[in-house]
Formats: structure tokens, sequence, C-alpha cells
């Protein structure tokens, strides 16, 4: 597996494949690499003859600086677990390497970037968008590969690409889960013992979430149960609980308003932040 710090020979390694006819497929990441992050080498490397990883934490997505701070770093676990999975080339830059300078540019999404993600944490997704459309230019894959789990980032990448004309395809892939529900993440492991075990209600709140909108409740009652589900456990507190229309993330005060609604959820287990979110259909 070939590890590239720098830009210039991380593009003649891709020029030289492509000149071989070969396809490529990128897989952002930060790092802290899980089963979540191996299944989207794996689709990529279903999809394409060569899949690159890149591992950046990129701190103009950060608008917590220390959540920048603290966010977990294991190159050396996560190059042992790429090589194990077959990934072909990993994408390991500096700052330095990636902002140069300091950007002047920001994105504006409108209302994708404005609820949920966008609404708690304001100029996440406009970093979010200057280091993938960096990514996009640098690597220029054929194929990229985002995980579910953060559906409104994903709706904003596609939102991207359709405007700025990338020519490549979007893939999201479902969420891994842990045997309890917990939907994977890097931040899961800042979790201690107890934090851990308590952090799946998340996920045992968005089940009866789900079954109570089926049941025919309204939004605002299913609202109420995540509320009381989530926050019967100690350090646990709910941020947002919303349902929206997936394709264009318009918050939902009916789920029959919807063809395919998206429940998603965020909150803090202490000081970490989590996510997650289920189709309802
Ligand atoms: O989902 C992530 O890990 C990050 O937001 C991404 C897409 C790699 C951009 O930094």
């Amino acid at each position: 597996m070939e590890i590239f710090k720098q830009i210039a020979p991380l593009k003649a390694f891709i020029n030289a494949q492509k000149q071989r006819g070969q396809s490529i497929g990128l897989v952002p990441t930060m790092g802290a690499l899980h089963a979540g992050h191996l299944s989207l080498i794996e689709a990529s490397k279903r999809q394409n003859s060569i899949t690159v990883c890149s591992i950046f934490v990129n701190p103009t997505q950060f608008n917590n600086p220390a959540d920048l701070l603290k966010y977990p770093r294991t190159f050396d676990k996560d190059t042992l677990l790429l090589e194990k999975v077959e990934c072909d080339a990993v994408f390991y830059p500096d700052s330095s390497e990636m902002y140069p300078e300091t950007s002047l540019i920001k994105f504006d999404f409108s209302h994708l970037d404005k609820v949920m993600e966008g609404k708690f944490r304001p100029g996440h997704f406009s970093g979010v968008a200057l280091v993938v459309s960096k990514l996009f230019n640098i690597v220029e894959p054929d194929h990229a590969y985002f995980g579910q789990k953060d559906w409104q980032q994903f709706t904003v990448i596609r939102q991207l690409v359709e405007e700025l004309k990338f020519n490549l395809t979007l893939h999201s892939q479902p969420t891994s889960r842990e045997a309890d529900g917990l939907a994977m993440s890097s931040r899961n492991l800042r979790l201690n013992e107890d934090q851990r075990k308590n952090a799946t209600v998340f996920y045992q709140a968005l089940l009866a979430a789900k079954n109570a909108l089926h049941a025919g409740k309204s939004i605002t009652e299913a609202r109420v149960l995540v509320k009381e589900i989530v926050e019967q456990k100690t350090e646990i507190k709910l941020e947002y609980f919303e349902v929206a229309e997936s394709k264009n993330l318009n918050l939902l005060e009916n789920v029959k308003d919807s063809d395919q609604p998206i429940m998603c959820i965020a909150g803090f287990v202490g000081e970490i932040r989590l996510i997650d979110n289920m189709f309802l259909n």
C-alpha cells in the first residue's frame, strides 16, 4: 500500500493509473477507522481498480476547537487495517499541504446547511465542502464513498457535485452498527465504559420513534418519546430529533407529506457529540 503525504506524488500515481485505464475510487475519512470505513473501502474495491483512502482531520469543519483537539488520531492502527483490506493508497496530508494559505472561500448551501447539523454546527458544512472539493480535485476519482450516518453531509456533497459538475459518481453506504445498535463512529473511541453502554439509547430512540410514527403518532409526539428515552440515561442530552424529506432535508411536520422520510438525531454523551439517523420506510 502506497502512503502519500504530498499532493504532487499522489497526483503522479493517479495519473499513471489513469493512463493504464484504471478506475479510481475515493474514500474520504478523518481516520480512527472502524468497520464502517472498511465497508466503504470494500465497496470501492468492488467497483474500482484502485482505491484511495484519505485520512485528514479537517480543521475547517470543526466549529468547536476542543472537539478538533480531542478528535481521535490513530494513524498506525489505521494503516494496518487498510493493509488488511488491501486498500491501494492512503493520502495522509498535513494541514499545511491542504491549506497552504488561510482559505477565503465559504460555501452556503441555503436551507441544506441551516437545519439539524448545520443549525448546531455553524460553518461545519462549508468546511466539509471545501476539503471534499480539494480532495475531488486532487484525486479525480470516478467514484466516491460516504456513510449514511452522515446523511446531511451526503446531501450537501451531492449538491456540490451537481452544481460544480464534478465528474464522478457518489455512493452512500448503509450505516455500520455495533451489536447493540450503536452507529459506528470514530468519536465512540472517546466514550468511557458507562457512556459506551448508554450511548445505544440513540438507536433505541430511533426504533421507538419509527414504531410510534408507523402507529400513527405525530412527529411532535415522537419527539417527546425520543427525549424521554434518551434522557433517562445519565450524562445524555438530546440536541435535536427531526424528521426530514431525505432528498432535500425539508423538515416535516407530518410524515404523510413525504415519499422517503428520514429521522435524524443528535445528542451529547457527556461532552461527546453523537449523531444517527434512520429511514422511516
Ligand atoms: O465524514 C467525514 O469523515 C468527513 O466529514 C469528511 C467527508 C472526510 C471530510 O473531512
